[in-house]
């Protein structure tokens, strides 16, 4: 079915449909069975809910997995149904036109999944601490231990990041030399397969605001790691703190966040889920990167379990309360805080404990009263006011909007 009338399928709700169609392009069910089941939907008594995911599953014997992807698929089409399109992200760099012939041929590109469902992964392989010579701690964060190394095979520096979990003594000097307690490795099966798969996530984002994956290994003592660029340069939040930037360097920045997580949003239906200050680095050319992708979700997905919920000061209401799936909505919260530290200086919600977090949600301050610089740039005052909204239907749709956004406020302050 051409993309056209996919759309209009979206735009008229019946995401169910968009994934039968799916299944009948990649051959998992037969046209006049998926006809089968839509005739049988459209005759069941009004006010029902549709049946067509199950009755496909039933009869394409589909397994989760498979289902998933499908669902997956049908979701970013939807994302890119809002008439929007990677040609719409953003004026800087490649030309309008250069970019929608990519996306066609991308779309082109895109393979018809195998019916045994997508390839598995093979398991990481060994890889010594002869490999690399570790220079140096950068940071110890809550899922992982970042070190400074040299990759002596190919003679360059680098960034790994190791598995950090209870139970496991990461040795500062030689993480390579480091051992599981008896016992813990097993027990943490499930953070080891989480930390995999966000290496494994992070090396499918192809962008230049994100970091590539060179390697992912387990060390002789079966820790995990992966290796990526070294970043010699400060977090948004020390540059922001130090003054190494201005404040209007810093919206520059934020634009060009915008424009990576605009990406993941469209390209790969992925939300960041842990936007803030420490998670963007920026290196000398002025570039910035978003980091840590270990909190991730596809969208819809619900939100599970405490990796998931983001840091205090950035985490949208909605996912604090549980109240919905993951959405593109709660970067776009994330992206509105941070907007509003670089316009004031300071933070929209404070509170270091979850309760004086919620509380400062709830007093819902009137954001524009808080901030000093409306005078200088509504446009700028206004998208904040948006996305800090508590409900996410009012903020702008997604980053590719609010870089957008930003980005126009950003060329109108230049030419005034
Ligand atoms: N490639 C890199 N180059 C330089 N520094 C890095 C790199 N990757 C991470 N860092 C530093 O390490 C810090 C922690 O990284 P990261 O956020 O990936 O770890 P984490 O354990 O998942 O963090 P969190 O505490 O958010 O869970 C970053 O804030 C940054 O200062
Ligand atoms: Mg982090």
């Amino acid at each position: 079915m051409p993309l056209d009338n996919r759309q209009l399928l979206c735009r008229e709700g019946l995401r169910d449909l968009l994934v039968l169609d799916l299944a009948v392009d990649r051959d998992f069910v037969s046209a006049a069975t998926a006809a089968e089941i839509v005739l049988w939907n459209l005759v069941r008594e009004p006010g029902t809910p549709s049946v067509v995911v199950e009755q496909l599953v039933a009869e394409a014997s589909l397994d989760t997995q498979t289902l998933l992807a499908l669902e997956t698929e049908a979701d970013r089409l939807i994302l890119f149904a809002g008439d929007r399109s990677l040609a719409d992200l953003g004026e800087g760099g490649v030309g309008r036109a250069l970019r929608e012939k990519m996306e066609r041929a991308r779309a082109e590109r895109r393979q018809p999944l195998s019916h045994a469902g997508p390839l598995p992964s093979l398991p990481p392989r060994i890889i010594s601490g002869e490999r690399f010579l570790v220079t140096g701690l950068l940071a110890q964060g809550g899922q992982g231990l970042i070190f400074a190394a040299v990759d002596r095979e190919l003679g360059r520096a680098v960034a790994l990041k190791f598995l950090r979990v209870e139970g496991l003594e990461i040795d500062r000097n030689d993480p390579f030399q480091s051992m599981w307690a008896p016992a813990d490795r097993d027990r943490n099966q499930s953070r080891v397969d989480a930390f995999l798969e966000e290496a494994r996530r992070t090396s499918r984002l192809a962008h230049p605001g994100i970091l590539d994956v060179y390697e992912l290994g387990v060390t002789p003592g079966d820790i995990p790691f992966y290796v990526m660029p070294l970043v010699d340069g400060p977090t948004l939040g020390q540059a922001v703190h130090e003054r190494y930037i201005t404040p209007l360097e810093g919206l520059r920045a934020l634009g060009q966040v915008a424009e990576a997580l605009a990406y993941a949003h469209h390209d790969h239906a992925l939300v960041h889920g842990d936007v803030n200050p420490d998670n963007l680095i920026l290196d000398e050319f002025g570039s910035v990167y978003v980091l840590d992708w270990g909190a991730a979700r596809y969208t819809g997905s619900p939100v599970d379990g405490q990796d998931a919920l983001g840091s205090l000061g950035y985490v949208a209401p909605e996912v604090l309360e549980g109240t919905c799936g993951v959405q593109p909505s709660a970067d776009v919260f994330a992206l509105g805080v941070l907007l509003f530290e670089l316009l004031t200086g300071s933070r929209a919600f404070p509170g270091n404990t979850p309760e004086a977090y919620t509380q400062a949600l709830q007093a819902n301050l009137p954001i524009s009263s808080l901030l000093p610089v409306p005078a200088a740039d509504e446009r700028l005052s206004d998208l904040c006011n948006r996305c800090l909204s508590l409900d996410p239907a009012r903020r702008p749709r997604d980053a590719g909007e609010f870089a957008a956004t930003l980005q126009a406020a950003l060329a109108g302050r230049r030419r005034e």
